[in-house]
Formats: C-alpha cells, sequence, structure tokens
C-alpha cells in the first residue's frame, strides 16, 4: 500500500480547503440568498449560523479526518464501526454534485470565450437556452437528445475541465492539489478585488448595494417580536443552508482533506481562517454582484428586483446583460468575471473528486494512478449527460434535491451519531492539543445541542414544504 500522503504546510493545507469553499456558491448563490431573505438583516441569521454550526462541525470534521486519517467512510468507521454507511452516503452525494457541478464550469469556460466578442448578442436569456443549451421548446435548433445533437460547444470545455482535474489529482495532495490551490487561490483574491472596484464605481452601484444592505429586521423575526414575515424561520434555514453548502461541511470534503495534516498541525485557527476567508469572499461576491445588478436597473430604468436573479440565471443571462451595456471594456470584465468563476469551480471540483478518489482508495486498496482513472472516466462519462438537451432541466431537479434532502440530512446524521455516540470531548481535546488555542465546552453544546435541533427543523420543515 501507498503511504499516506501530506499537505506539505499549512498554508496549503488551509488555501486548500478554502479552495473547496469558494466554488459557485459563494458567487451566484450567496448574494441572491441575501437579498432574498431580509438583505443586511440577513447578516444575523447567517453569523448565528456560522458560530452555532459552520465553524463547530468544521472542527469537528478536521478532527475527525485528522485523528481517523481516512476518506469519510475511513475516518467515520474508526470513530465506530456503525458509522461507515454515513460516509458512503457522502460519497454518493459528492459523486451526484460532481457530475452536474463540472458541466456548469463547463459552461463558464465557454462564457469566458464568449466574452471577447460578447457572442452572446442582445437576447442572453435565448442564447442561454436555445442557441447554448438547446433546451426543447425555447428557440431550439435541435433536442439534443440523439448522438448527433451531442452538443460539442459544451462537450469539448468539458473535456477541457476534466482534462485539467485529473492533471492535478494524478499528481496527489502535495504535488497536485496544494499546488494548484497556491496558485490559483490568491490569484482569485485578486480578481474578486478587481471585479468589486470596477463594479462599485458603475452609475447606479448604490442602488444595487441598498438593495443588498438595507435591513428588513421585519423578515427574520416572529410575529411577537414584531416581525412581519410569517415564515420567518425560513430565513433562517435559508442561512443554514448557505453555511453548509459554502464551508463544504456534511458532504465529506473536509473529512478527506484534514486526513491529510500533519498530525502536530494546528486545527482550530486553521478552522477559523478558513471560515473566515470563505465568509469574507462571499460577500465581497454579493457587493460585486449587486452593485453591478444595481447598474443595470438604473441604465435601463427598471427595478432591481426585476433585474436580479440567482444560479444559472444570474451568472449566464443577467450577467451577460450587464456586460453588454458596460461604458468600456465589456470583453475585459466578462473575461474577468467567468474566469472567476472557472476559478473558484475548478478547485471546488478538485475537492469534491478527491472525496470519491480517497474513499476508493481506502477501502479497496488501491493505488492513485488506478483509483483517479476509474474515477474521473465514470464521472466524465456520466456527466455528459448534462451536455443534452435535457440536462439543465435534469440539473435543477438534482440540485434541488441535493440541497434540500442529501446535504441537510447527512448533516443531520453527523452531529446526531457523532454528537451522541462517540466521544466528542476526546475529538475536542485532541484539537486542543495541537492547536494555537483552545476550543471550549460551548463546542459540545452546538454540536449535540443546538445543532441538531436546527437541522432537525430544518428537515422537517422541507419534507413538508415538498410533499404537503
Ligand atoms: N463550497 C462549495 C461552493 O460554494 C461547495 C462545493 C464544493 C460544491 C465542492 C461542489 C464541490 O460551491
Amino acid at each position: 500500500m501507498e503511504q499516506r500522503e501530506q499537505w506539505g504546510t499549512r498554508a496549503g493545507f488551509i488555501l486548500a480547503a478554502v479552495g473547496s469553499a469558494v466554488g459557485l456558491g459563494n458567487i451566484w448563490r450567496f448574494p441572491y440568498v441575501v437579498y432574498e431573505n431580509g438583505g443586511g438583516a440577513f447578516l444575523i441569521p447567517y453569523f448565528f449560523a456560522l458560530l452555532t454550526a459552520g465553524i463547530p462541525i468544521l472542527l469537528l470534521e478536521f478532527g475527525i479526518g485528522r485523528t481517523g486519517r481516512g476518506s469519510s467512510p475511513l475516518s467515520l468507521s474508526r470513530l465506530s464501526r456503525k458509522f461507515e454507511w454515513l460516509g458512503w452516503w457522502q460519497v454518493l452525494i459528492c459523486f451526484v454534485i460532481t457530475t452536474y457541478y463540472v458541466s456548469i464550469i463547463a459552461w463558464a469556460v465557454s462564457y469566458f470565450f464568449y466574452s471577447f466578442n460578447l457572442n452572446w448578442g442582445e437576447d442572453t436569456k435565448a442564447f442561454l437556452f436555445g442557441t447554448y443549451l438547446g433546451v426543447p421548446g425555447d428557440a431550439v435548433t435541435d433536442s439534443g437528445w440523439n448522438l448527433g445533437g451531442l452538443r460539442w460547444h459544451i462537450l469539448l470545455p468539458l473535456i477541457a475541465v476534466w482534462a485539467g482535474t485529473y492533471y492535478v489529482l494524478i499528481r496527489g495532495i502535495k504535488k497536485g492539489i496544494e499546488k494548484v490551490s497556491k496558485i490559483f487561490i490568491p490569484i482569485l483574491f485578486v480578481m474578486m478585488i478587481l471585479i468589486v472596484i470596477r463594479a462599485v464605481t458603475l452609475p447606479g452601484a448604490g442602488v444595487g448595494l441598498d438593495h443588498l444592505l438595507t435591513p428588513d429586521f421585519g423578515k427574520i423575526m416572529p410575529g411577537f417580536l414584531g416581525g412581519t414575515n410569517p415564515e420567518w424561520y425560513s430565513v433562517w434555514i435559508a442561512a443554514y443552508g448557505q453555511i453548509f453548502f459554502s464551508l463544504s461541511i456534511a458532504f465529506a470534503i473536509m473529512i478527506t482533506y484534514s486526513s491529510y495534516i500533519d498530525k502536530k498541525q494546528d486545527v482550530n485557527n486553521s478552522g477559523f481562517i478558513m471560515a473566515f476567508s470563505n465568509c469574507g469572499f462571499e460577500f465581497l461576491a454579493a457587493i460585486g454582484v449587486f452593485a453591478a445588478i444595481g447598474f443595470m436597473a438604473v441604465s435601463s430604468g427598471s427595478e432591481v428586483k426585476d433585474v436580479a436573479a440567482s444560479g444559472v440565471g444570474l451568472a449566464f443571462v443577467v450577467f451577460p446583460k450587464i456586460i453588454n451595456a458596460f461604458p468600456t471594456l465589456n470583453g475585459t470584465f466578462g473575461a474577468l468575471f467567468f474566469l472567476a468563476l472557472v476559478i473558484a469551480g475548478y478547485t471546488s471540483l478538485i475537492s469534491i473528486v478527491e472525496v470519491l478518489i480517497a474513499s476508493l482508495m481506502d477501502k479497496f486498496r488501491l493505488s492513485r494512478k488506478a483509483a483517479v482513472n476509474g474515477v474521473v472516466g465514470v464521472c466524465a462519462f456520466v456527466s455528459i449527460v448534462y451536455t443534452t438537451g435535457a440536462g439543465i432541466v435534469l440539473l435543477d431537479i438534482v440540485d434541488h434535491f441535493i440541497n434540500n434532502f442529501g446535504i441537510v440530512i447527512a448533516g443531520l446524521f453527523e452531529v446526531i451519531l457523532v454528537g451522541w455516540f462517540a466521544n466528542i470531548t476526546r475529538i475536542r481535546d485532541d484539537n486542543n492539543l495541537v492547536s494555537d488555542f483552545r476550543v471550549g465546552t460551548w463546542w459540545n453544546i452546538m454540536i449535540i445541542g443546538v445543532t441538531p435541533l436546527v437541522l432537525l427543523f430544518m428537515t422537517f420543515k422541507n419534507f413538508q414544504l415538498e410533499f404537503t
């Protein structure tokens, strides 16, 4: 068996973890979630979720991986044989996410090239759904289901993204993932700062920022505290959902990454640094996005709420439109934005594919080479389905269920199994022993009490919303 690899430096580990956390979710999910859920007031539930669930679970996963020294199924089974299935459940989630996440990165690659000549034209929606994705019924040329309809302009970037992923993962932890993260993550932060500077100096930027940040406290509080929103708790659920997705917790990634930490290295401080870098980036992205949306609203004489959109719509319909309207240097700004999306997505993709590789290596005692070949081969093949005309419809459905059920339920079981049936004080002590500062009993209270309660409530509400 190959000896287990390790990160070369602590900074390397932190940058890789930040690389995983900073992804598409930070750029296109967060801004809209804030806007929809009370603007500036949303930051209260958001920070609450960060401190009560985000950071505690992050430190828990760092502890599980660091001492377990294995992929998620192996590390969990080392806590108790009965926990192994949870690791595999998380691996399954990672497999599903991988196959569609990669296709969105492929779209961003295409759009990076389209930026230079603004190939998407005036009607960016028709371009995305009709010309580019070829969704049946939407000004389409072909349905994309038959082989002749394989959409090469999506398939080629998809192959390129897979090639890039293969290139890094075959080189392993230190020479592959760590090296790439050390180069790309600083670049990504600089790019985001440039985007924000450009966006906030556009005319109308203030209008967008007002919408983003003006706090609507009524939205986040129950009626008896003066709230005006009968569904105030949905805002809190959204905050927890965002924190889970954004920090890449509860889906095995952080357990896997921390299994490569040098045993003597700090975890507590690294965890805080990583969480705050991720949230800082996310906040920056929200400012950039909403400043740009404000500019668009003012210059086209419409309302911010009519311009703002989430997810695919934001990145591939609204942004191209904003880029069209730019006073100067449209192409440059467009290329910068889509390249940032590609880099953010790519470093997250690597982390999620590594989860699959590490689990198979541990379980079947495979070499890295064999595992990488198998995993990348199978995932690449399955991901082709998202390049057909039906891809985006499928993607929406799969994404919805993964977010509302897959991840939340994995998190729920993780805190209940580990929190209630394993010795978590020992995990805390182990972490404290090597760390720059100590974490107190508040952490146990979060893991054993607060987080399971909130997640149970979330799961209950999600089922109710879905099936009643
Ligand atoms: N935190 C990541 C994001 O915001 C979540 C993620 C990681 C998703 C890895 C897919 C793969 O996009």
